[in-house]
């Protein structure tokens, strides 16, 4: 199984969503950054869950840090970071594995890695695999200290309308139900000319890892697959002076692989999470039949809230690799 992504900067993840712990191994991260525990607190408080509808699993994703020296600052060396798995029901799942959740991963994981493969929560397939990358994005927008990230949701189950969507959430969680959404991010400042015209695209680099994500089903840059739909001529981004900056953005910041200095816009469609608590078929393998399946453990009627951070942390580590590359 691959856990690592990247070339210079380079990320490894490790745990599962029962074990001990989660962390990530970052590695290519330069010498005398600061890293005090307190610049994590803001991103990680964006992950966890906060609202009606969202998991009850609360963890308190406190990460600890190895690698610093004694001013917290990077030495050029690897750094660890362990966060915490206290809140564990392992117990939920074991059912899964003779009776699969539609849309998750159990039967896919079951079939590939065998019996004794800890599913668990989802394994390493969970949302709870998000939070060391979370701090590892902490550690990327450390790196890219000029540029300056805005993320938020834009559609919930459909919905544009922001001021709707925790009552959608809610409404879809007292039903036993779940809904998608999709998340904008939004970097401003980003040196131009990183990426390569081909497989080391700024869009592949920056795709690769937000498809990473569990739960993400759709990435598109600039105005994506709507710009389909219109000529040349009205899309076609203006350039409008020598460093390249252009009138429209459809094209989200990137030409040819390469960032253009204009902003990186880029779209993340999230699947309605898979584990609903409405009862649902599926196969059973001990009857060898369909059968009714109820799900327990805890789960969130909607994950693109509480994605929108590990969204802009995966966006904040590719631009971070491709910049140590540049
Ligand atoms: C932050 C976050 C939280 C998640 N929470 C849940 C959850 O509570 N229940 C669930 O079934 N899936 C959850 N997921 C999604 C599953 O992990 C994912 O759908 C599953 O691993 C299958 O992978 P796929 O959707 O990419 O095919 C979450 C994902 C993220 C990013």
């Amino acid at each position: 199984m691959n856990n690592s992504f990247g070339q210079i900067l380079r990320i490894t993840i490790f745990g599962a969503s029962h074990a001990e712990s989660v962390g990530v191994i970052l590695e290519g991260v330069p010498q005398g950054i600061t890293l005090t525990p307190d610049i994590f607190t803001e991103d990680m408080e964006r992950r966890r869950p906060q609202l009606t509808g969202e998991t009850s699993r609360l963890e308190e994703d406190i990460p600890t840090i190895e690698g610093l020296d004694d001013e917290h600052r990077t030495t050029g060396e690897s750094i660890k970071i362990t966060i915490a798995n206290n809140n564990r029901r392992s117990k939920d799942y074991s059912h899964l594995k003779r009776h699969p959740r539609p849309s998750h991963a159990d039967l896919v994981q079951m079939r590939k890695y065998g019996e004794e493969y800890d599913i668990a929560g989802g394994g390493i397939a969970s949302g709870r695999m998000t939070a060391p990358l979370v701090a590892a994005g902490v550690v990327a927008k450390e790196i890219l200290k000029q540029a300056h990230f805005a993320t938020h949701i834009i559609a919930i189950g459909g919905c544009t309308d922001s001021n709707k969507f925790n009552d959608i959430i809610a409404k879809a969680a007292r039903e036993g139900d779940s809904v998608g959404g999709i998340i904008e991010c939004r970097v401003t400042g980003v040196t131009p000319l990183l990426g390569e015209p081909f497989f080391d695209s700024a869009e592949s680099i920056i795709a690769h890892l937000l498809f990473s994500i569990p739960g993400v089903k759709g990435v598109e840059f600039g105005d994506g697959f709507a710009g389909t739909a219109k000529r040349g001529s009205e899309r076609n981004d203006i350039i409008v002076d020598a460093s390249g900056t252009t009138l429209s953005n459809n094209e989200g910041g990137i030409n040819g692989g390469i960032t253009n200095g204009n902003d990186i816009v880029v779209r993340v469609a999230i699947k309605p999470t898979p584990s609903i608590t409405k009862q649902q078929q599926s196969y059973n393998f001990e009857e060898g039949a369909i059968t009714p399946l109820t799900i327990g453990g805890r789960h969130d009627a909607c994950i693109a809230r509480r994605a929108a951070v590990v969204v802009e942390a995966m966006v904040a580590i590719a631009l971070a690799d491709l910049s140590l590359r540049a």
